[in-house]
């Protein structure tokens, strides 16, 4: 019987398996071998039962600030790189391993009742993440924000402005959305990172190629600014969460911020703060009808994805494919 000592036997056993060195986190709780080495200290606790996904722009912090007014439904500590974002699943923060990860979770008091989730807007367009989440949470639910694809691309490129992208402050937005593959390569990379979160259809489907439908939530982005209550309580039916929360006692509309925000007390609100929710020019007619366009097939995907599941269409996605029988 041949065999080398620890480090040499590692470094052989990746050389014969390179496809292996690339790690996949499982839960080890729910293997029987792997929970009878997990030391005593570690718990299983701290994982969530759900995660919002995203994408950007869509209303991502807005819902986050909601669900966490829930007693019974608790989020991850911010993080120092992206505050309330561990983007775990789909950065080299994966390889930074499942410790790491849990640290993020705050150990419940009420194991059985409390729900605690995350929210990474980005892990709705990256092709690792949905696997990845399987691998460790499959039980987990997931919830997508659908709103129209151009709009959402609109509001991320005055996101980039705002935050002195300097792609996005050099080029119109027609010029982002419009750029060729003759175009320099900073403009190139903003085109994509702006365009491709929308092509809703092809996430989706990578994510149900993981998760079942009625494990995954879509709520519609206008619905969530114009009436989150009954957002909420969807989402408080799809979570079956136990102490159920009227939120139209917790959540109103603030004239001066133009969105619904947390009610302190009788006068007061608490809005989320000036980065989200600016206000910003229309936009212009031939952006629209580009975007219009590119988006098309993807919208008739999507519509014609969420028909198989026989889930509602969001009014955008009706609107934007009315010319269609
Ligand atoms: P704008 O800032 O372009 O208006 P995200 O948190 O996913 O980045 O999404 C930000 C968007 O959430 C904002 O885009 C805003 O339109 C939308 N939104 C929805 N409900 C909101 C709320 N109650 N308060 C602030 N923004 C809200």
């Amino acid at each position: 019987l041949l065999s080398l000592p620890p480090v040499e036997l590692g470094l052989k056993y990746f050389e014969m398996y390179p496809a292996d060195k690339d790690p996949i986190w499982t839960n080890p709780c729910d293997y029987n071998r792997h929970l009878s080495i997990w030391p005593e200290n570690k718990t299983c606790d701290k994982l969530p039962s759900f995660i919002v996904v995203g994408p950007q722009k869509t209303g991502t912090t807005a819902l986050y600030s909601f669900l966490s007014q829930h007693p019974d439904i608790v989020s991850n500590l911010p993080t120092p790189k992206h505050f309330e974002e561990i983007q775990f699943f789909n950065t080299n923060n994966y390889y930074l391993g499942l410790d790491w990860y849990m640290d993020f979770f705050p150990q419940p008091d009420k194991p059985n009742t409390t729900l605690l989730f995350e929210k990474s807007a980005n892990y709705f367009e990256s092709d690792l993440a949905p696997k990845r989440v399987a691998a460790l949470l499959p039980r987990a639910k997931i919830i997508v924000i659908l709103m129209n694809p151009a709009k959402r691309a609109y509001s991320w490129y005055q996101h980039m402005r705002n935050h002195n992208d300097p792609t996005a402050l050099n080029h119109t937005f027609y010029e982002v959305v419009s750029a060729s593959d003759m175009a320099s390569q900073n403009l190139r990379a903003l085109h994509n990172r702006c365009l491709t979160p929308g092509l809703y259809a092809q996430h989706l489907v990578r994510w149900l190629d993981f998760f079942p439908a009625k494990q995954i939530h879509l709520v519609d982005s206008d619905e969530l600014r114009n009436d989150p209550v009954n957002v909420m309580h969807l989402i408080q039916k799809f979570l079956h969460v136990q102490n159920y929360m009227d939120y139209s006692q917790h959540l109103r509309y603030d004239p001066a911020k133009g969105f619904f925000c947390q009610v302190l007390s009788n006068k007061q609100n608490k809005c989320l703060g000036k980065s989200k929710g600016h206000k910003y020019p229309s936009m212009d007619h031939r952006s629209e009808q580009h975007l219009h366009s590119f988006y098309r097939k993807h919208n008739i995907n999507l519509s014609k994805l969420l028909s198989s599941f026989e889930t509602q269409l969001p009014e955008w996605l009706t609107t934007e494919l009315k010319d269609i029988e």
